[in-house]
Protein backbone atom coordinates (compact mmCIF):
# COMPACT_ATOMS: atom_id res chain seq x y z
CA UNK A 1 0.00 0.00 0.00
CA UNK A 2 1.46 3.39 -0.83
CA UNK A 3 0.94 6.43 1.21
CA UNK A 4 0.62 9.28 -0.86
CA UNK A 5 1.10 12.81 0.92
CA UNK A 6 -0.63 16.21 -0.91
CA UNK A 7 -3.05 13.91 -2.87
CA UNK A 8 -5.64 15.91 -3.27
CA UNK A 9 -3.35 18.59 -4.77
CA UNK A 10 -2.97 19.21 -7.97
CA UNK A 11 0.07 16.63 -9.04
CA UNK A 12 -0.98 14.77 -6.35
CA UNK A 13 -4.50 13.72 -7.38
CA UNK A 14 -3.60 12.91 -10.84
CA UNK A 15 -1.10 10.33 -9.58
CA UNK A 16 -3.93 8.90 -6.82
CA UNK A 17 -6.42 8.69 -9.84
CA UNK A 18 -3.93 7.34 -11.98
CA UNK A 19 -2.13 4.83 -9.78
CA UNK A 20 -6.04 3.44 -8.40
CA UNK A 21 -6.87 2.78 -11.78
CA UNK A 22 -3.44 0.55 -12.07
CA UNK A 23 -4.93 -1.19 -9.10
CA UNK A 24 -2.57 0.29 -6.40
CA UNK A 25 -3.85 0.43 -3.11
CA UNK A 26 -3.56 4.23 -1.96
CA UNK A 27 -3.93 6.12 1.42
CA UNK A 28 -4.24 9.95 1.10
CA UNK A 29 -2.82 12.40 3.74
CA UNK A 30 -3.21 16.08 2.69
CA UNK A 31 -4.32 19.23 5.22
CA UNK A 32 -6.37 20.45 2.73
CA UNK A 33 -4.37 23.79 2.84
CA UNK A 34 -4.25 23.78 -0.90
CA UNK A 35 -5.87 20.92 -1.85
CA UNK A 36 -9.88 20.08 -2.60
CA UNK A 37 -11.46 17.09 -0.75
CA UNK A 38 -13.04 16.21 -4.09
CA UNK A 39 -10.27 15.77 -5.93
CA UNK A 40 -9.61 12.96 -4.15
CA UNK A 41 -12.06 9.34 -5.09
CA UNK A 42 -14.05 8.58 -2.15
CA UNK A 43 -13.22 5.31 -1.78
CA UNK A 44 -9.15 6.28 -1.00
CA UNK A 45 -9.03 6.30 2.74
CA UNK A 46 -8.17 10.22 3.38
CA UNK A 47 -6.69 11.51 6.50
CA UNK A 48 -7.36 15.30 6.60
CA UNK A 49 -3.90 16.78 8.84
CA UNK A 50 -0.47 17.59 8.36
CA UNK A 51 2.59 15.97 7.34
CA UNK A 52 4.38 17.62 10.12
CA UNK A 53 2.23 15.92 12.82
CA UNK A 54 4.05 13.04 14.07
CA UNK A 55 1.54 11.00 16.42
CA UNK A 56 -1.04 11.03 12.77
CA UNK A 57 2.02 9.53 10.64
CA UNK A 58 2.40 6.99 13.31
CA UNK A 59 -1.38 5.94 13.72
CA UNK A 60 -1.46 5.90 9.72
CA UNK A 61 1.90 3.83 9.54
CA UNK A 62 0.31 1.43 12.18
CA UNK A 63 -3.14 1.26 10.64
CA UNK A 64 -2.03 0.49 7.23
CA UNK A 65 0.48 -1.45 5.64
CA UNK A 66 2.26 0.56 3.72
CA UNK A 67 5.56 -0.06 1.73
CA UNK A 68 6.19 3.02 0.24
CA UNK A 69 5.07 6.74 0.57
CA UNK A 70 4.64 8.96 -2.71
CA UNK A 71 5.44 12.66 -1.47
CA UNK A 72 3.62 15.35 -2.93
CA UNK A 73 2.57 17.68 -0.11
CA UNK A 74 4.55 21.11 -0.34
CA UNK A 75 3.89 24.99 -0.82
CA UNK A 76 4.81 25.74 -4.62
CA UNK A 77 4.64 29.50 -4.61
CA UNK A 78 7.98 30.76 -6.02
CA UNK A 79 7.08 34.59 -4.91
CA UNK A 80 5.67 33.70 -1.52
CA UNK A 81 8.53 31.43 -0.52
CA UNK A 82 10.81 34.51 -1.18
CA UNK A 83 8.62 36.61 1.34
CA UNK A 84 7.90 33.96 4.29
CA UNK A 85 10.78 31.44 3.91
CA UNK A 86 10.28 30.43 6.86
CA UNK A 87 6.61 28.77 6.16
CA UNK A 88 8.37 27.26 3.09
CA UNK A 89 11.62 25.41 5.01
CA UNK A 90 9.04 24.57 7.80
CA UNK A 91 6.47 22.92 5.62
CA UNK A 92 8.68 21.36 2.52
CA UNK A 93 11.74 20.38 4.46
CA UNK A 94 11.28 19.96 7.90
CA UNK A 95 7.94 18.72 7.96
CA UNK A 96 8.93 15.74 4.95
CA UNK A 97 12.09 15.27 7.42
CA UNK A 98 9.23 14.23 9.70
CA UNK A 99 7.88 11.73 7.32
CA UNK A 100 11.00 10.16 6.57
CA UNK A 101 11.61 9.65 10.24
CA UNK A 102 8.44 7.98 10.84
CA UNK A 103 9.19 6.16 7.63
CA UNK A 104 12.17 5.01 9.52
CA UNK A 105 10.63 4.15 12.72
CA UNK A 106 8.10 1.88 11.00
CA UNK A 107 10.42 0.25 8.33
CA UNK A 108 8.89 1.74 5.26
CA UNK A 109 11.35 1.50 2.57
CA UNK A 110 10.62 3.18 -0.69
CA UNK A 111 10.14 6.72 -1.21
CA UNK A 112 8.69 9.00 -4.45
CA UNK A 113 9.75 12.86 -3.89
CA UNK A 114 8.45 15.59 -5.95
CA UNK A 115 11.00 17.25 -6.83
CA UNK A 116 11.34 20.40 -9.10
CA UNK A 117 13.49 22.36 -12.12
CA UNK A 118 13.55 25.16 -9.62
CA UNK A 119 16.02 23.08 -8.17
CA UNK A 120 18.62 24.57 -10.73
CA UNK A 121 18.49 28.36 -10.41
CA UNK A 122 19.10 29.85 -13.57
CA UNK A 123 20.40 27.47 -16.10
CA UNK A 124 23.93 27.48 -17.37
CA UNK A 125 23.02 25.56 -20.57
CA UNK A 126 19.74 24.04 -21.94
CA UNK A 127 18.05 21.90 -21.99
CA UNK A 128 18.87 20.83 -18.37
CA UNK A 129 19.98 17.02 -17.48
CA UNK A 130 20.49 16.21 -14.25
CA UNK A 131 24.18 17.07 -14.08
CA UNK A 132 23.06 20.82 -14.26
CA UNK A 133 24.09 22.03 -11.15
CA UNK A 134 21.46 22.43 -8.78
CA UNK A 135 22.12 26.10 -7.01
CA UNK A 136 18.09 27.52 -6.34
CA UNK A 137 17.49 31.32 -6.46
CA UNK A 138 14.52 31.07 -4.16
CA UNK A 139 13.20 29.07 -1.03
CA UNK A 140 10.74 27.26 -2.49
CA UNK A 141 13.64 25.60 -4.74
CA UNK A 142 16.16 25.62 -2.04
CA UNK A 143 13.85 23.80 0.45
CA UNK A 144 12.94 21.04 -2.19
CA UNK A 145 17.07 20.74 -2.70
CA UNK A 146 17.12 20.17 0.50
CA UNK A 147 14.97 17.37 0.46
CA UNK A 148 17.06 15.79 -2.01
CA UNK A 149 20.14 16.32 -0.02
CA UNK A 150 18.54 14.43 2.80
CA UNK A 151 17.26 11.96 0.89
CA UNK A 152 21.08 11.11 0.18
CA UNK A 153 21.93 10.99 3.64
CA UNK A 154 19.24 8.49 3.93
CA UNK A 155 20.00 6.10 1.49
CA UNK A 156 24.05 6.08 2.51
CA UNK A 157 23.23 5.86 6.28
CA UNK A 158 19.79 4.34 6.59
CA UNK A 159 19.06 2.42 3.38
CA UNK A 160 16.20 4.15 2.54
CA UNK A 161 15.70 3.78 -1.33
CA UNK A 162 13.74 7.24 -2.85
CA UNK A 163 13.66 8.72 -6.18
CA UNK A 164 13.30 11.98 -7.16
CA UNK A 165 11.28 13.51 -10.13
CA UNK A 166 12.08 17.07 -10.94
CA UNK A 167 9.49 18.32 -12.48
CA UNK A 168 9.37 20.99 -15.39
CA UNK A 169 6.03 22.53 -15.84
CA UNK A 170 3.31 20.80 -14.73
CA UNK A 171 -0.16 21.24 -16.94
CA UNK A 172 -3.10 20.09 -18.10
CA UNK A 173 -5.64 17.96 -16.51
CA UNK A 174 -7.20 14.74 -16.92
CA UNK A 175 -8.72 13.95 -20.01
CA UNK A 176 -12.18 12.43 -18.62
CA UNK A 177 -12.25 16.10 -16.77
CA UNK A 178 -12.96 14.71 -13.61
CA UNK A 179 -9.99 16.66 -11.92
CA UNK A 180 -7.49 19.74 -12.70
CA UNK A 181 -5.56 22.16 -12.28
CA UNK A 182 -7.35 24.34 -9.46
CA UNK A 183 -5.22 27.06 -7.18
CA UNK A 184 -5.95 30.13 -5.06
CA UNK A 185 -4.55 32.14 -5.92
CA UNK A 186 -4.02 31.17 -9.11
CA UNK A 187 -0.59 32.03 -10.71
CA UNK A 188 0.05 29.47 -13.58
CA UNK A 189 -0.08 30.59 -16.86
CA UNK A 190 -1.90 27.99 -18.79
CA UNK A 191 -5.11 28.34 -16.46
CA UNK A 192 -4.82 32.05 -16.07
CA UNK A 193 -4.70 32.20 -19.92
CA UNK A 194 -7.57 30.14 -20.43
CA UNK A 195 -10.05 31.77 -17.67
CA UNK A 196 -9.33 34.98 -19.67
CA UNK A 197 -10.84 33.08 -23.33
CA UNK A 198 -13.80 31.45 -20.82
CA UNK A 199 -14.63 35.51 -19.55
CA UNK A 200 -13.94 35.18 -15.89
CA UNK A 201 -10.60 37.57 -16.65
CA UNK A 202 -10.20 40.31 -18.30
CA UNK A 203 -6.86 40.12 -19.35
CA UNK A 204 -3.54 38.40 -18.77
CA UNK A 205 -0.06 39.47 -18.13
CA UNK A 206 3.18 38.64 -19.99
CA UNK A 207 5.44 39.05 -18.15
CA UNK A 208 9.07 40.15 -19.88
CA UNK A 209 9.21 41.27 -23.26
CA UNK A 210 12.55 41.77 -23.64
CA UNK A 211 14.47 38.46 -23.21
CA UNK A 212 16.86 36.96 -25.25
CA UNK A 213 14.43 34.49 -27.13
CA UNK A 214 12.75 34.62 -30.23
CA UNK A 215 10.02 36.16 -28.97
CA UNK A 216 11.17 38.11 -26.28
CA UNK A 217 9.14 36.33 -24.02
CA UNK A 218 9.79 33.55 -21.71
CA UNK A 219 10.61 29.83 -23.08
CA UNK A 220 9.31 26.68 -20.33
CA UNK A 221 8.91 23.20 -20.96
CA UNK A 222 4.93 22.04 -20.44
CA UNK A 223 4.52 18.63 -19.28
CA UNK A 224 1.59 16.97 -18.74
CA UNK A 225 0.10 15.71 -15.37
CA UNK A 226 -0.74 12.23 -16.55
CA UNK A 227 2.81 11.66 -17.94
CA UNK A 228 3.87 13.06 -14.37
CA UNK A 229 1.44 10.52 -12.55
CA UNK A 230 3.16 7.69 -14.83
CA UNK A 231 6.59 8.29 -14.22
CA UNK A 232 5.87 8.07 -10.36
CA UNK A 233 4.31 4.57 -11.02
CA UNK A 234 7.13 3.62 -13.23
CA UNK A 235 9.68 5.04 -10.91
CA UNK A 236 8.14 3.30 -8.03
CA UNK A 237 7.72 -0.35 -9.44
CA UNK A 238 11.69 0.38 -10.35
CA UNK A 239 12.59 0.88 -6.38
CA UNK A 240 9.99 -2.33 -5.80
CA UNK A 241 12.07 -4.68 -8.38
CA UNK A 242 15.13 -3.21 -6.62
CA UNK A 243 16.78 -0.47 -8.33
CA UNK A 244 19.00 1.79 -6.33
CA UNK A 245 17.94 5.36 -5.93
CA UNK A 246 17.90 7.99 -8.28
CA UNK A 247 16.56 11.32 -9.56
CA UNK A 248 15.15 12.63 -12.71
CA UNK A 249 14.09 15.15 -14.88
CA UNK A 250 10.27 15.13 -16.47
CA UNK A 251 9.62 17.22 -19.53
CA UNK A 252 8.80 17.15 -22.90
CA UNK A 253 12.06 18.69 -24.45
CA UNK A 254 9.72 21.01 -25.95
CA UNK A 255 9.78 24.64 -25.12
CA UNK A 256 7.14 26.99 -25.78
CA UNK A 257 7.19 30.84 -25.42
CA UNK A 258 4.89 32.76 -23.23
CA UNK A 259 3.42 34.14 -26.37
CA UNK A 260 3.28 30.71 -28.20
CA UNK A 261 1.09 29.19 -25.36
CA UNK A 262 -1.39 32.64 -25.53
CA UNK A 263 -1.42 31.83 -28.87
CA UNK A 264 -1.92 27.73 -28.76
CA UNK A 265 -4.87 28.55 -25.85
CA UNK A 266 -6.49 31.38 -28.62
CA UNK A 267 -6.78 28.17 -31.18
CA UNK A 268 -7.66 25.68 -28.73
CA UNK A 269 -10.93 27.77 -27.39
CA UNK A 270 -11.54 29.73 -30.75
CA UNK A 271 -11.45 33.03 -28.77
CA UNK A 272 -9.75 35.66 -28.66
CA UNK A 273 -7.32 36.26 -25.55
CA UNK A 274 -6.10 39.72 -24.58
CA UNK A 275 -2.20 39.91 -23.39
CA UNK A 276 -1.59 42.87 -21.41
CA UNK A 277 2.73 43.20 -22.20
CA UNK A 278 4.09 43.93 -18.61
CA UNK A 279 7.56 44.17 -16.82
CA UNK A 280 9.41 41.20 -16.48
CA UNK A 281 8.59 39.00 -13.35
CA UNK A 282 11.88 38.59 -10.79
CA UNK A 283 13.44 35.44 -10.84
CA UNK A 284 11.89 34.11 -14.07
CA UNK A 285 14.91 32.19 -15.88
CA UNK A 286 14.27 33.29 -19.66
CA UNK A 287 14.70 29.51 -21.09
CA UNK A 288 13.96 26.39 -19.11
CA UNK A 289 13.83 22.86 -20.94
CA UNK A 290 14.46 19.67 -19.88
CA UNK A 291 16.95 17.24 -21.20
CA UNK A 292 14.89 13.96 -20.19
CA UNK A 293 16.87 11.34 -22.21
CA UNK A 294 17.64 9.65 -18.35
CA UNK A 295 13.64 9.08 -17.75
CA UNK A 296 12.86 7.72 -20.88
CA UNK A 297 15.79 5.38 -21.62
CA UNK A 298 16.12 3.90 -17.23
CA UNK A 299 12.31 4.41 -16.46
CA UNK A 300 11.36 3.30 -19.83
CA UNK A 301 9.33 6.87 -19.76
CA UNK A 302 7.49 8.56 -22.74
CA UNK A 303 5.44 11.35 -22.69
CA UNK A 304 2.22 10.66 -24.11
CA UNK A 305 0.82 14.32 -24.55
CA UNK A 306 3.92 15.26 -26.65
CA UNK A 307 2.43 18.42 -27.98
CA UNK A 308 1.34 21.30 -25.74
CA UNK A 309 -1.93 21.58 -28.23
CA UNK A 310 -3.40 18.10 -26.47
CA UNK A 311 -1.55 19.63 -23.13
CA UNK A 312 -4.19 22.71 -23.47
CA UNK A 313 -6.97 20.65 -24.78
CA UNK A 314 -7.07 18.94 -21.15
CA UNK A 315 -6.66 22.11 -19.32
CA UNK A 316 -9.60 24.01 -21.48
CA UNK A 317 -12.43 20.92 -20.81
CA UNK A 318 -11.41 21.14 -16.81
CA UNK A 319 -12.32 25.45 -17.23
CA UNK A 320 -14.86 24.57 -18.94
CA UNK A 321 -16.31 21.91 -16.70
CA UNK A 322 -14.70 22.03 -13.23
CA UNK A 323 -16.31 20.95 -10.32
CA UNK A 324 -13.52 22.61 -7.78
N1 LIG B 1 3.74 34.09 -16.93
C1 LIG B 1 3.25 35.25 -17.52
N2 LIG B 1 2.09 35.77 -17.00
C2 LIG B 1 1.42 35.21 -15.95
C3 LIG B 1 1.95 34.04 -15.37
C4 LIG B 1 3.12 33.50 -15.88
O1 LIG B 1 3.81 35.79 -18.46
O2 LIG B 1 0.41 35.76 -15.54
C5 LIG B 1 4.98 33.51 -17.48
C6 LIG B 1 6.08 33.40 -16.47
O3 LIG B 1 6.85 34.57 -16.44
C7 LIG B 1 6.85 32.19 -16.99
C8 LIG B 1 5.79 31.33 -17.67
O4 LIG B 1 4.69 32.21 -17.88
O5 LIG B 1 7.76 32.60 -17.96
C9 LIG B 1 5.32 30.18 -16.80
O6 LIG B 1 5.02 30.69 -15.51
P1 LIG B 1 4.31 29.81 -14.38
O7 LIG B 1 4.07 30.72 -13.23
O8 LIG B 1 3.14 29.10 -14.98
O9 LIG B 1 5.38 28.70 -14.01
P2 LIG B 1 6.94 28.88 -13.66
O10 LIG B 1 7.75 28.70 -14.90
O11 LIG B 1 7.17 30.07 -12.84
O12 LIG B 1 7.14 27.57 -12.80
C10 LIG B 1 8.04 27.57 -11.80
C11 LIG B 1 9.00 26.42 -11.97
C12 LIG B 1 8.45 25.16 -11.44
C13 LIG B 1 7.85 25.38 -10.09
C14 LIG B 1 6.77 26.39 -10.19
C15 LIG B 1 6.12 26.60 -8.85
O13 LIG B 1 9.37 26.26 -13.33
O14 LIG B 1 9.48 24.22 -11.32
O15 LIG B 1 7.33 27.59 -10.60
O16 LIG B 1 4.81 26.97 -8.99
F1 LIG B 1 7.38 24.23 -9.59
Amino acid sequence: MILVTGGAGYIGSHYVQYAREQGEALVVLDNLVYGHREAVPPDVPFYEGDMGDRALLDRIFSTHRIDAVVHFAAYAYVGESVQQPARYYQNNTVAALTVLEAMRAHHVPYFVFSSTCATYGNPQYVPIDERHPQDPINPYGESKLFVERILRAYDQAYGLRYVALRYFNAAGADPQGRIGESHDPETHLIPLVLQVAKGVRESVSIFGTDYDTPDGTCIRDYIHILDLAQAHAQALDRLRAGAPSDVYNLGTEQGYSVREVIAMCERVTGRPIRAVESPRRAGDPPRLVASASKARTQLDWKPRFQDLEEIVRTAWNWECNRRF
